[in-house]
């Protein structure tokens, strides 16, 4: 096994460090946000340090990049409290992966990336049409974080869209089924396959297998 020093690392070019760190988690839930600004103009963009805080309120957080890098999204959260959370499918990975571009403040990535706006009633931020699971969330708490001028942005789950054919009927969700990618790294895009389900851990007893999907 090789060894790796963090003085190692820092010297490296940044884009290769960035490439070896962001790896460094694993496997990350790649998805686009969804999310309008005060003008009513969407925006959408892909991120993938999106994470599960709890079932009991339903809450899931992202990280938000410093505002240089990533300004609209958060901000667009910010004056209208809205975002939509939508996984992402190999047939459109490649529009997905396009809306991490630059583009200006008022630019709807969905007309330069050719992914469709979907509106529902009593939510103003758009949901990607295309996409077999949508979340809408509302803003709880913005958590600044001060080391490295980064951001956690809390959302409270509000609403889910999914066909009925991949809830089974313990509560899980079939994700593998619905085709939804994982990302690896900051270019990197895979699908995943099942390996195993387990009943509930007990000190001193054996994992029992659960049927998998
Ligand atoms: C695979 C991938 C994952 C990304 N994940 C994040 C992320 O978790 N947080 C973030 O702030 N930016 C992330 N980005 C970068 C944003 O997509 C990019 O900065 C985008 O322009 C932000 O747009 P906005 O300013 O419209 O919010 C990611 C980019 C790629 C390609």
């Amino acid at each position: 096994m090789n060894y790796i020093s963090i003085n190692e690392i820092k010297a490296w070019d940044r884009f290769y460090r960035a490439n070896f760190v962001n790896c460094l988690s694993g496997f990350k839930p790649a998805s686009l946000i969804g999310t309008i600004n005060k003008e009513h103009k969407p925006n959408l963009a892909i991120f993938s340090n999106i994470i599960h805080l709890g079932a009991e309120p339903a809450l899931i957080g992202f990280i938000n990049r410093p505002l240089a890098a990533s300004p609209h999204t958060i901000a667009n959260i910010e004056a209208t409290n809205q975002f939509t959370i939508n996984h992402i499918h190999p047939s459109f990975v490649s529009k997905a992966h396009q809306t991490s571009a630059k583009y200006q403040a008022g630019i709807s990535e969905f007309d330069e990336t050719g992914l469709t706006a979907k509106y529902r009633e009593n939510f103003s931020a758009p949901f990607v049409a295309e996409s077999n699971i949508q979340l809408a969330l509302e803003l709880v708490e913005i958590i600044s974080i001060k080391h490295n001028e980064t951001f956690m942005v809390i959302g409270s789950l509000k609403d889910v869209y999914l066909d009925k054919e991949l809830l089974l009927n313990d509560g899980f969700i079939d994700i593998q089924k619905s085709g939804s990618i994982v990302s690896l790294g900051i270019d990197a895009y895979y699908s995943c396959l099942p390996v195993e389900r387990f009943e509930h851990a007990k000190i001193n007893t054996e994992p029992a297998k659960k049927q998998i999907v």
